[in-house]
């Protein structure tokens, strides 16, 4: 867990080995006061079998430090793991949000899966995010950022000097996220990040994922100055089309990430696992023949 020091924020920083991914726990400073930002629910997809291992060490690091979970966010309906949003909002009574556009992430993936029942209306959250609305942690004053492209829901969370910016930006050597998966736009993608890269220079970007670049440990902050100045993909000077050309070909060589068909059907659902079908246990449904493979060879 790394901890970085705002004027008037704490931000912890945990790591997810398995999904390269980072979860946020965000603190008032003033008054203890937290949100959780964009935690996994651990899946083994050789078992089939689900645990609380993150969420558990995220927890562990509340209680200690005495922090009072006033949201649990998400960012975005993620493809590599499920979401422990529900278990941790649970444990602290606290409300669930994402953006508001995750009702159409809801409708096309309801598609398919085939689940005609799944209602697509977002009212597996306690609140939807548009963009320009705002929220408060403590005395923290947050704002949302509406950010497509990745998906077509994500948003991004401001707090002061700090943001969370999920799976737009990577760190600044990795670039930018892919723009491909079913709702993604690359162009939208870049135009996202550009509203992100106009927030003040020290602003602190925090990304959903790290996979530790060329042998470097994996990082997770970088501030908008170093994105402007070093990010590969979308540094000051590189055009919108120069971006879209550069993402379009790098994804047509991604495979899909190898949770993504165990983890839509559960994030479409808020985090909740499928209702128990047999001896109290849920199923995941794997639609076949839906995506191509990659070669990565090729
Ligand atoms: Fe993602």
């Amino acid at each position: 867990m790394d901890v970085f020091e705002r004027e008037k924020s704490r931000v912890a920083a945990f790591y997810d080995k398995k999904t390269g991914s980072y979860q946020y726990v965000l603190a008032d400073k003033a008054t203890r006061a937290a949100a959780i930002i964009d935690p996994v629910f651990d899946y083994d997809e050789k078992a089939g079998a689900t645990s609380t291992r993150n969420a558990d060490a995220i927890a562990r690091y509340v209680d200690d430090e005495g922090l009072k979970v006033e949201w649990v966010l998400d960012t975005h309906p993620h493809a590599d793991h499920f979401s422990a949003a529900p278990y941790l909002a649970e444990k602290y009574g606290a409300p669930r949000a994402i953006g508001e556009k995750v009702v159409g992430v809801q409708k096309l993936w309801k598609d398919i899966y085939c689940l005609p029942d799944l209602p697509a209306d977002g009212s597996q959250w306690d609140r939807l995010f548009a963009a320009g609305d705002t929220l408060r942690v403590g005395e923290l004053d947050g704002r949302v950022l509406f950010s497509p492209g990745h998906t077509m829901a994500s948003i991004t969370y401001v707090f002061g000097d700090v943001a969370f910016v999920h799976d737009t930006l990577m760190m600044p050597d990795a670039g930018t996220s892919r723009a491909d998966f079913p709702g993604g736009d690359a162009h939208a993608l870049y135009r996202s990040i550009r509203e992100i890269l106009s927030l003040p220079d020290d602003t602190a970007l925090f990304v959903g994922h790290d996979y530790g670049k060329d042998g470097r440990d994996p990082m997770c902050m970088a501030t908008v100055a170093q994105h402007r100045a070093d990010n590969v993909h979308v540094k000051d000077g590189i055009s919108e089309e120069e971006f879209v050309a550069t993402r379009t070909k790098r994804d047509a060589t991604l495979p899909l990430p190898a949770l993504m068909l165990a983890a839509l059907q559960v994030n479409i659902r808020g985090g909740r696992l499928p209702d128990p079908e047999c001896d109290g246990r849920a199923f995941l449904k794997i639609p076949l023949n839906r995506f191509e493979p990659v070669d990565e060879d090729e």
